[in-house]
């Protein structure tokens, strides 16, 4: 890895075991002004000093975040495609890494939609960001998703296709799902390429979604991107804390929860 890149992916990776509480807070370029992100500068003022690194798009990063909030920053340039569109998959680069450089971020994210009809446009993509990624010393993050078909959605072998296809394409940093079944062939699907995880919609409980991140960090995953189930929590600051604590100090997702109530 590049110089660059490096010093990039030590403000996202931190700590001593190098690992990542990064807050997804992207949502609102396809699905709007979703419960729990109605105000993101209220938000990212609060969760200042309890994540490693924030995940975001450029509008509300400029708009928002403080520049001297000390959180790596992960910009998404893929979008241009909404909830009220004939599909969320059609995605496009919606900014250049010039701009990304220009805005002093430390990563950049894309999504690759496999098995969907954009996968091919979407990989694309991804391949020659890559590139130019490579050329600038800038990280790139590869958001993996599969589409609707939620029966492929939590199936390790689809995992560990998206997954590996990311790492195939040079990204530096794989975002994917927990599976229950096999998440260790999703891991290792990675090649040694840091995997981070996706909390999905709002889980049935607290305990859930910190029993997902430990199992998920004893796996092999170096942190967690989670969004909804940190903002949508009904504490979202406690929450960021006890996946910290997970993540950082490896304590159970047990004792975690304890924290989360006191
Ligand atoms: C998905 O395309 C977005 O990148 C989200 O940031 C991602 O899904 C993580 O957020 P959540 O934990 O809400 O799934």
């Amino acid at each position: 890895m590049s110089f660059g890149k490096e010093v990039r992916m030590s403000r996202i990776f931190r700590g001593k075991n190098n690992m990542t509480v990064m807050l997804a807070l992207d949502h609102g370029m396809a699905l709007g002004p979703m419960r729990g992100i109605e105000r993101p500068r209220e938000l990212l003022n609060s969760v200042s000093g309890s994540v490693d690194s924030i995940m975001l798009n450029k509008g509300i990063l400029v708009q928002c975040a403080s520049p001297s909030s000390g959180a790596g920053i992960v910009l998404r340039i893929s979008g241009a495609a909404t909830i009220d569109g004939p599909d969320l998959t059609a995605e496009r680069l919606t900014t250049t890494i010039e701009e990304a450089l220009r805005l002093g971020v430390d990563a950049v994210a894309t999504s690759i939609f496999v098995g969907t009809p954009n996968e091919h446009a979407s990989i694309e993509a991804c391949a020659l960001l890559s590139d130019e990624c490579d050329r600038f010393g800038m990280p790139l993050l590869a958001v993996t998703a599969l589409g609707k078909d939620r029966e492929k959605a939590f199936k390790s072998r689809y995992l560990a296709l998206a997954v590996r296809v990311a790492a195939e394409l040079g990204a530096d940093i794989i975002k994917t799902y927990y599976c229950e079944d096999g998440f260790d062939k999703v891991v290792e699907a990675a090649v040694g390429i840091p995997v981070v995880i996706a909390g999905g919609p709002l889980m049935d409980s607290n305990s859930q979604v910190l029993e997902v991140a430990e199992k998920a960090i004893k796996i092999g995953a170096r942190g967690g991107d989670m969004g909804r189930n940190v903002w949508q929590s009904e504490k979202p600051i406690a929450m960021l804390k006890s996946l910290r604590d997970i993540i950082h100090e490896g304590v159970t997702a047990q004792e975690a929860l304890l924290r989360y109530w006191n």
